[in-house]
C-alpha cells in the first residue's frame, strides 16, 4: 500500500515539473506565427486561417502595426513578450483616439474584406458574411 501511494505523488511531482517545463518553454520561445486557423473572438466570431494567408505571401506588417501604426517585421513580431500586443482589439478598442477605428466591425472589415474584394495578385478572397464568420455557436475552444 505504501509503495503503491508512493508511486502516485510521484506521478504527480513528475506532472508537475513536465507542466512547469512546458511553461517556462513557452514564455522564453519568442512569438511566432500560429499555424492553426484562429477564431477572432468578438460578438461576431470568425475564423481566420492565419497559414493560409502567409502562404501567399503575404508580410507580417501587411496586417500587424504597432502603436505609431508602423508595419511590424516577423523580426519585431518574435521580440515581443506578450502576444496580446498583437490582439487588434487591445488597441482598436472604445479609448482608441480615432473613433472611425474604435469598432471590431470597421478594423477588421477594412483589413479583411477590402483585400478579398480587391485581392491580391490577381487571386481574391471570399466575400460572404458566412464565409468567415462562424455559425451560431460553433465556439471553438483555443488550447
Ligand atoms: C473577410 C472576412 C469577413 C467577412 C466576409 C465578413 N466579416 Fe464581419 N467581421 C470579420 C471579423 C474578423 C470581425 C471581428 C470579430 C468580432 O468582432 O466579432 C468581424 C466583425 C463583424 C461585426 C461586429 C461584431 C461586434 O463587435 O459588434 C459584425 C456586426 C459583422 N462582422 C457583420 C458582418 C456581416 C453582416 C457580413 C456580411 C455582409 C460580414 N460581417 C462579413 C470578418 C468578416
Ligand atoms: C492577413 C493578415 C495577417 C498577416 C499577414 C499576419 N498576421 Fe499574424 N495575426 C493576424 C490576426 C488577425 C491575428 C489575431 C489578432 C487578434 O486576435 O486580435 C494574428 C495573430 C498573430 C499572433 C498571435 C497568435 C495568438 O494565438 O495570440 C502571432 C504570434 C502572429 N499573428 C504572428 C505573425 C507573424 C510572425 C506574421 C508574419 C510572418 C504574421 N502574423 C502575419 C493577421 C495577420
Ligand atoms: C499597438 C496598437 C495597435 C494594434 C495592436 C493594432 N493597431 Fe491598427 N492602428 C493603430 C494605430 C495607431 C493606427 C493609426 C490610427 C490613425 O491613423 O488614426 C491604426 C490604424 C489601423 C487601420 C486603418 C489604417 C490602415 O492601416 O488601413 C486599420 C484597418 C487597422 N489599424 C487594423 C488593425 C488590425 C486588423 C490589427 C490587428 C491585426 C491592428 N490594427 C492592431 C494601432 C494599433
Ligand atoms: C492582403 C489580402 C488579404 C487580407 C489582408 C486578408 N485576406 Fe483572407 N484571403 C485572401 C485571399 C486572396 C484568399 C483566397 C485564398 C485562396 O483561395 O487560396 C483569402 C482567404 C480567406 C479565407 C478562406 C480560407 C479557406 O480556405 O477557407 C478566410 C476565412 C479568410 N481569408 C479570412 C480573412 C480574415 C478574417 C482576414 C482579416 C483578419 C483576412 N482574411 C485578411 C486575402 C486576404
Amino acid at each position: 500500500m505504501q509503495k503503491k501511494m508512493f508511486g502516485f505523488g510521484a506521478a504527480i511531482a513528475a506532472a508537475v515539473t513536465i507542466c512547469f517545463w512546458a511553461g517556462s518553454a513557452t514564455a522564453d520561445t519568442s512569438l511566432t506565427a500560429p499555424k492553426d486557423e484562429l477564431v477572432i473572438k468578438g460578438k461576431k466570431p470568425a475564423r481566420f486561417p492565419h497559414k493560409n494567408h502567409l502562404d501567399m505571401g503575404l508580410k507580417c506588417g501587411v496586417c500587424h502595426h504597432d502603436a505609431e501604426h508602423k508595419p511590424l517585421t516577423a523580426e519585431g513580431i518574435g521580440s515581443l513578450e506578450d502576444p496580446v500586443k498583437l490582439s487588434c482589439v487591445s488597441c482598436h478598442n472604445s479609448d482608441f483616439a480615432n473613433v472611425k477605428l474604435q469598432k471590431a466591425k470597421d478594423v477588421f472589415h477594412t483589413r479583411c474584406k477590402d483585400c478579398h474584394k480587391a485581392g491580391y495578385e490577381g487571386k481574391k478572397g471570399p466575400a460572404k458574411c458566412s464565409d468567415c464568420h462562424l455559425k451560431k455557436k460553433k465556439a471553438v475552444e483555443g488550447c
